[in-house]
């Protein structure tokens, strides 16, 4: 699709096959992508509509499947005041949407040595003090597209209260738009891989599971598998995947 077609606004719909070749016709919205307004389809989501428009995505899409952070979005709707955030690749486009990507947001990630540091919070003071400017304005937690509660992480960190940091912010995809909006400047992403990375190294507790796991990997238990894994077409390996169990 280029953006020229997309861009003309003369048709109301487009025309798409599906896989068993039948045509069904899309209707069109109408969203400002970077300034400047384009048609879309109204059942695609924001990364679909910027690369239907024609932009080539080269910074800002990774997993396209809301794991990997990559694609922050910001964008506002018609007679709506707020700022929104979402995940480009996870968020549909909406009438009258105004958008635009934050593929990276500028962040100065501490430098420590774990061996270094204890689990507390002398560790959140000396590599993230910014932590202890918290408002607890709770802005952080309304932008994150993870529904994380942001901002009790960021009072646990205050605490020293590790293992809470750890476990409230363990979904979090680093896309940035919480640290992107909050008053203080904090960090919140860095935060909680600090008390990732403390938890996993002082406070994590033993698992039996894990280590007979591990015993079975080294001991080749696995081969087989591996080897059947690594001569599957692209194709088989897609099936093979999208028919798994999940959790
Ligand atoms: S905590 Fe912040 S960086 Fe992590 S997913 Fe939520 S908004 Fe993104
Ligand atoms: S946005 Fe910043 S100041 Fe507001 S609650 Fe979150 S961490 Fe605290
Ligand atoms: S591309 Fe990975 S979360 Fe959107």
């Amino acid at each position: 699709m280029t953006s020229a077609m997309a861009k003309t606004g003369k048709n109301l719909s487009v025309s798409q096959a599906d896989e068993k070749g039948s045509v069904a016709k899309q209707r069109l919205i109408t969203v400002s992508i970077m300034g400047k307004p384009y048609e879309v389809p109204e059942d695609a989501t924001i990364m679909g509509a910027i690369e239907f428009a024609g932009h080539q995505i080269i910074r800002g899409a990774g997993c396209r499947e809301g794991y990997c952070g990559a694609c922050a979005t910001i964008y506002r709707l018609p007679g709506d005041y707020k700022i929104h955030t979402g995940l480009a690749c996870m968020t549909m486009v909406e009438e009258g949407m105004t958008l635009t990507q934050v593929p990276y947001v500028p962040a100065e990630k501490a430098i420590y040595d774990i061996e270094k540091l204890k689990p507390n919070v002398t560790a959140i003071q000396q590599m993230y003090p910014t932590v202890f400017r918290c408002v607890a304005c709770n802005t952080c937690t309304k932008s994150c597209p993870q529904g994380l509660q942001v901002m009790d992480y960021i009072q646990a960190a205050k605490r020293g209260d590790i293992a809470t940091v750890m476990d409230l912010s363990f979904d979090c995809v680093v896309c940035g738009l919480c640290m992107l909006r909050c008053p203080a400047e904090i960090t919140q992403p860095l935060v909680g891989i600090l008390a990732k990375r403390l938890y996993g190294r002082y406070l994590r507790k033993d698992s039996p599971e894990l280590a007979e796991r591990v015993k079975a990997v080294e001991d080749g238990a696995y081969n087989a598998e591996y080897a059947e894994l690594m001569s599957m077409s692209r194709k088989e390996l897609s099936d093979r995947y999208y028919a798994r169990d999940s959790e």
